[in-house]
């Protein structure tokens, strides 16, 4: 694989392109914005940077898709970011138009790529780019799992004072306030969470990670950008090595974990062609019912997007 386009250069789009390119991995990433100049600024300025941390790969900054063309891997985090007081959901009536739009430019120039999304109403603008590209559920996902995790790991290693890299965690469910951060699948080097923290103060991070990125938007005015543009390059490194690595992703569900036509969070491996293994987990019934409830919850914004149709 030897390209890579990331759609938008808001503080996210930029992010992911300056930790791509700090990561070695492909000959080029191409960093796209229809609106000005900002993406050959940023393209100009990380590119500037490679001589003093020492990367090859080169940046293109553009604001046409002609320069994106034969892709391998597309991120999108094109959209408006959450202001204070917004829920992610409050964003769907300009971000869906986005979303489509940007994904449909893309299918023009690359044939069959990779898309991975990372604007929000996160699950719903999955179900947006997964419709509008005709690919397979393997090929388009949405990144929300793998920064809803670090949040939760980082807070744990706070509390414990322990390294956040011996931290092992899994969420499932949507990009929100009901998504599902599963303490009974947490681990640190092994051992399990709850041998090392007592209920009330792992319950207290629980909440503090499913309100994470409102916390950010409270204390920045706009929404987060560093672990969220890292968090997509993973996924991206996972693909391009091919190193089958387990995340939870966003995809679409036909009947795993009980859900039917709904995109939500869930373990996936990452390899050269996308997803290719869909874990499912035993949940217990407290588990099964978060679960449900958040997919309550996407479904709801899924027919607010159907209804703008
Ligand atoms: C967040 C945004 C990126 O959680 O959804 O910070």
């Amino acid at each position: 694989m030897s390209k890579v386009t990331v759609v938008g250069a808001g503080n996210v789009g930029a992010t992911c392109a300056n930790v791509l390119a700090h990561k070695d991995l492909v000959k080029e990433v191409v960093l796209l914005d229809i609106v000005g100049d900002t993406a050959r600024g940023k393209a100009l300025d990380t590119w500037q940077q490679a001589p003093i941390d020492y990367y090859s790969t080169r940046l293109m900054g553009t604001d046409d898709y002609a320069d994106t063309a034969n892709s391998d891997i597309v991120v999108i985090t094109a959209g408006i970011p959450r202001k204070p007081g917004m829920s992610r959901d409050d964003l769907i009536a300009t971000n869906a138009k986005i979303v489509q739009s940007v994904t449909k430019s893309i299918m023009e120039y690359s044939p069959n790529p990779i898309i991975i999304i990372v604007s929000n109403p996160l699950d719903v603008m999955t179900y947006a780019a997964h419709t509008a590209s005709g690919l397979d559920r393997s090929r388009v996902f949405g990144m929300a799992g793998i920064l809803d995790t670090a949040r939760y790991r980082a807070f744990l290693s706070t509390a414990l004072d322990v390294s956040p890299k011996d931290i092992q965690a899994l969420l499932l469910g949507g990009h929100g306030d009901t998504m599902v951060p599963l303490p009974r699948y947490t681990t640190v080097a092994g051992i399990p969470v709850t041998e090392l923290i007592d209920a009330e103060s792992l319950d207290a991070i629980v909440e503090r990670t499913k309100k994470g990125g409102g916390e950010l938007v409270k204390l920045m005015g706009t929404s987060a950008w560093y672990a969220p543009g890292a968090a997509a390059a993973q996924m991206v490194e996972a693909i391009v090595r091919d190193e089958k690595r387990i995340f939870p992703c966003c995809t679409l569900l036909n009947g795993e974990y009980d859900q039917k036509e709904v995109y939500l969070g869930v373990p996936v491996k990452l390899g050269a062609n996308g997803i290719e293994q869909l874990l499912e987990i035993d949940l217990n019934e407290d588990e099964q019912e978060l679960m449900n409830t958040s997919s309550k919850h996407v479904k709801a914004v899924m027919d607010v997007y159907d209804g703008m149709k």
